[in-house]
């Protein structure tokens, strides 16, 4: 009997169990699944696909995205970077009436060691009750200040004189009247911070900074700055605002910095050195840039990783790796072969240094590196995942060495911590293969490749990825641009990047270089953002930048583009955002004639309104400062259907946004 219960049980749970089976089977065919569901089977994309480069390229950091007014702050400038370039470039010395005195530069008793030079500034005489003796800076081609904004002053001195020196500081325009005034009142004979707040009475563009004695003494000064308050998020020795939300808008996944050749300098000496870069800004170690100007370091380690975090962005800090730039003293003309290694007996100290750095982002407050972090004002994690090792190097034995030197080094002590290796400067050629074949054998996990071709190349290359092998490192598409900033360049790019899409399984992360160029200091002429001190714009380039990263899935949907041929004036890629539910379609038209995409959503179940984004225009189109918005993308409805032919205009990218019903 218990037994004749028993089967019936069974055979009722196995009857149910056929019908329900059955029943999804009926819903399956008949209804089509929420989007989510089936882009669990669909081939994933790096979460970390479209990032952001910064490099102190073009005047980008000290001049430009580093909020500090004063050019030459610290009286470092020096004739090894700029032939006409001395301690008081940039600075005036002035008297008025009758006064006399003088400024004298020294060495002897500096802030900081890292920083020694320092003025002394005397007043013998001063004339009648107006008369003064001082220096003026016009900042980087001026100062640019508004009206009831307020700036911070900040300035070490110390008094030589028997009696305490008041200084007089202030803004002035061009006429030397004055936008706003403080007075400062230094009594000690040992360095220290003065600051005082200016707040001017007029917007003006182009005003100086003025340091004036008004009554007999002498002073020793350095490290001479103002900041706007009104930085990025309001942080102390922070960004310019303006500059700063363009990056934030793109939704970055990471942010790579500080370069670019940058990192690994002209010449072992010239090396980016990452502690130098942090602490009080008086202990920095400037030094020259290898795009030929003054690097302050102002903007250094703790800056880019707090900004990261700002913004939601990882950090992608690039070290060198232990070799110069192999163009090191403009060698590219016979080759490159100005690379320079460290010495093997110095390879022991520069490993804990790129060791350090990784205890410094990540280590608990109390380890030696993660407590000067915390110091700093950040005692959590900057939970660094990424490094990079060596950028676009010439592949060397004194390279691969030194390289493996600090990779094994990393991986033993931090297996958590991605490495990133190089493949040289070059799509291909000898250092790209030998570059490769050396991180697969060392089994390098990701490798940066770099490549700054024509237009043409990237069309016609835009299935580059497709048969990349799976089975080794992925790629991290660390520069990339075509020559220009047209919107023909734009687009070659944006077709290319829907490759980048349909392999972001092996296709780990990319970032178009550079960044920003400052009108009148530019070294590269491709660039994303164009600015000066006042305004910006964006090039066609930055907006296709822009549409995909913050347009972007995290699955490859395989069927939906209906596109058989290998017709490279179209391009097209189609996503699906599992958060959202979004499906997100790039169509790409890099010919002079409308062109047709066939779509079909069959096995989705999408609501009709989606959303249409397009860029176009003509080929050579481009944004300037006087029309910084002849290309732009425009945004308006969609009516979306099962199947559908999209036509694209001539010389277009156009983003769908469709969204997914359940
Ligand atoms: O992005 C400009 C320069 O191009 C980078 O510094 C260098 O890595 C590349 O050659």
């Amino acid at each position: 009997m218990k037994e004749l219960v028993n089967t019936r049980f069974i055979y009722t749970t196995h009857v149910i169990s056929k019908a329900l089976i059955g029943l999804t089977l009926f819903c399956f065919i008949l209804n089509p699944v929420h989007a989510q569901n089936k882009y669990r089977n669909a081939k994933k994309i790096s979460p970390d696909l479209f990032g952001l480069f910064f490099e102190d390229i073009n005047y980008a950091a000290d001049g430009g995205l580093y909020a500090e007014f004063i050019q030459n702050r610290s009286f470092e400038y020096n004739p090894t970077e700029r032939k006409e370039w001395h301690p008081l470039y940039n600075w005036d010395y002035f008297t008025t009436g009758y006064s006399y005195g003088n400024v004298n530069i020294e060495t002897s008793q500096p802030v900081h060691p890292n920083n020694p030079h320092y003025i002394i500034l005397e007043a013998e005489h001063i004339y009648q009750q107006d008369g003064s003796v001082g220096i003026k800076n016009q900042g980087f081609d001026g100062i640019v200040v508004k009206a009831g904004n307020l700036y911070q002053f900040s300035v070490f001195a110390k008094q030589l004189s028997i009696e305490p020196v008041t200084l007089k500081i202030s803004l002035q325009n061009r006429k030397g009247e004055v936008l706003a005034e403080q007075n400062l009142t230094v009594s000690s004979i040992q360095w220290g911070k003065q600051t005082a707040v200016l707040q001017p009475s007029a917007d003006y563009d182009t005003a100086s900074l003025v340091i004036a004695l008004v009554s007999k003494g002498k002073i020793a000064l350095d490290v001479v700055s103002l900041f706007p308050e009104e930085t990025f998020k309001k942080r102390p020795n922070g960004m310019r605002a303006d500059l700063a939300q363009l990056l934030a808008d793109m939704k970055p996944a990471f942010i790579r910095f500080p370069g670019g050749c940058l990192v690994h300098g002209d010449g072992l000496g010239n090396m980016y050195r990452w502690k130098n870069t942090i602490g009080p800004i008086e202990q920095r170690v400037e030094q020259r840039n290898i795009w030929g100007y003054h690097q302050t370091g102002g903007l250094g380690y703790y800056e880019y990783f707090q900004f990261c975090e700002d913004i939601g962005a990882k950090p992608l800090p690039v070290l060198p790796a232990a070799v110069s730039c192999q163009n090191s003293g403009g060698t590219w003309r016979i080759g490159g072969t100005g690379q320079r290694a460290l010495p093997l007996e110095d390879m022991q100290d520069y490993i804990q240094e790129v060791l350090d750095l990784i205890e410094w982002a990540n280590g608990p407050v109390n380890s030696t590196w993660g407590s000067k972090r915390a110091a700093a004002g950040h005692p959590a994690s900057f939970n660094l995942q990424y490094i990079g090792i060596g950028n676009e190097e010439k592949i060397t034995p004194e390279f691969e060495q030194r390289f493996k030197l600090v990779h094994d080094a990393v991986k033993g002590r931090y297996p958590e911590i991605t490495v990133i290796g190089t493949s040289g400067p070059f799509h291909s050629g000898e250092d790209f293969e030998k570059g490769w074949a050396f991180a697969k054998n060392q089994q390098v996990k990701v490798v940066d490749e770099h490549y700054y071709v024509q237009p043409e190349w990237f069309i016609s290359n835009q299935y580059r990825y497709d048969n990349y092998p799976r089975s080794s490192g992925n790629v991290y598409l660390g520069e990339y641009a075509s020559w220009g900033n047209q919107l023909k360049n734009a687009l070659a790019e944006a077709a290319f990047m829907t490759g980048l899409e349909r392999n972001g399984d092996v296709v780990q992360l990319a970032s178009y270089a550079p960044l920003f160029a400052k009108k009148n200091n530019t070294q590269w002429k491709t660039d994303m953002i164009f600015f000066d001190n006042t305004r910006y714009y964006l090039t066609p380039n930055y907006h296709v930048q822009k549409l995909f990263s913050v347009n972007k899935g995290d699955r490859y949907l395989n069927n939906i583009i209906q596109k058989e041929d290998r017709d490279t004036s179209i391009a097209a890629s189609a996503t699906g955002d599992s958060r959202t539910g979004d499906i997100i379609l790039k169509l790409v038209n890099t010919g002079k004639d409308k062109k047709t995409i066939a779509t079909d959503l069959t096995g989705y179940k999408f609501s009709s309104d989606g959303v249409k984004i397009l860029l176009s225009g003509t080929a050579d189109q481009q944004n300037s400062f006087s029309d910084p918005d002849a290309v732009k993308p425009d945004q308006g409805p969609i009516a979306i259907k099962k199947k559908m032919n999209i036509e694209l205009p001539p010389l277009s990218l156009m983003v769908i946004r469709i969204k997914t019903l359940k």
